[in-house]
């Protein structure tokens, strides 16, 4: 699993996390939380088999390039105490023209309430400014996830557009907040 123009070197080190490309090894870890119900409520697609979230990590674990509408980085967030992966971040970019990227997350429950998932988010929102040229960051989330619109306000990002009845999925029509920050109004948070 290698790409000689990946965009990220990485490993990427925070106070209390690790971020990384996925590895084959990694599939019991991303099942563990793509394949609870309660993980896929707000993303608009079911959960995730195991087959699924191998041939997801076989996909993302190659990196990526950063020169083309729907390029999209993913990595790996592991603690630095514990050994495993607890989640995800992502990174798309929507349009190279005008520089705009859209961000999100995907975490176990058994580690939320802890503010990893917001650790590994302003990290990957710094790579996105400082490294990837984005201009202007955005997340796109079902109105009624209020834990994922906290994220956004602790990354210091706007909120833009409540988009009524925008998307659906079995359940029926869901509403959506548009957050965004620019790369002018983001203070780095500060990784190793
Ligand atoms: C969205 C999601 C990642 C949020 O998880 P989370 O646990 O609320 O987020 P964090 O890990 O950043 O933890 C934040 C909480 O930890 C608390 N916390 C505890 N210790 C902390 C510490 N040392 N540092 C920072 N925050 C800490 C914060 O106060 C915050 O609590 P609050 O939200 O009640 O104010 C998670 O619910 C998830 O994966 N959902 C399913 C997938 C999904 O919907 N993704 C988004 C699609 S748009």
């Amino acid at each position: 699993m290698s790409m000689d123009t990946t965009v990220f070197s990485g490993p990427l080190t925070t106070d209390r996390l690790v971020l990384r490309l996925f590895a084959e090894d990694d599939l019991n870890d991303m099942h563990a939380y793509q394949g609870l119900p309660e993980v896929a409520r707000y993303l608009y697609r079911p959960p995730r088999d195991r087959a699924r979230c191998a041939e997801v990590i076989e996909r993302i674990g190659r990196g990526t390039h950063w020169k083309e509408d729907g390029d999209s980085l993913t990595l790996a967030v592991c603690r630095r105490d514990t050994p495993g992966v607890i989640g995800e971040v992502v990174v798309s970019l929507s349009s190279v023209h005008a520089a705009q990227a859209e961000i999100g997350w995907v975490f176990h429950p058994d580690h939320g309430g802890r503010g990893y998932a917001t650790e590994a988010a302003l990290a990957l929102r710094d790579l996105a400014f400082q490294q990837l040229s984005v201009h202007r960051l955005f997340a796109r989330l079902d109105a009624d996830n209020t834990a994922s619109a906290r994220i956004c306000e602790r990354l210091s990002m706007r909120r833009e557009a409540h988009l009524i009845e925008s998307d659906r999925d079995g359940r029926g029509w869901g509403s959506e907040y548009v957050y965004a920050i620019l790369a002018r109004e983001a203070e780095p948070a500060g990784t190793d």
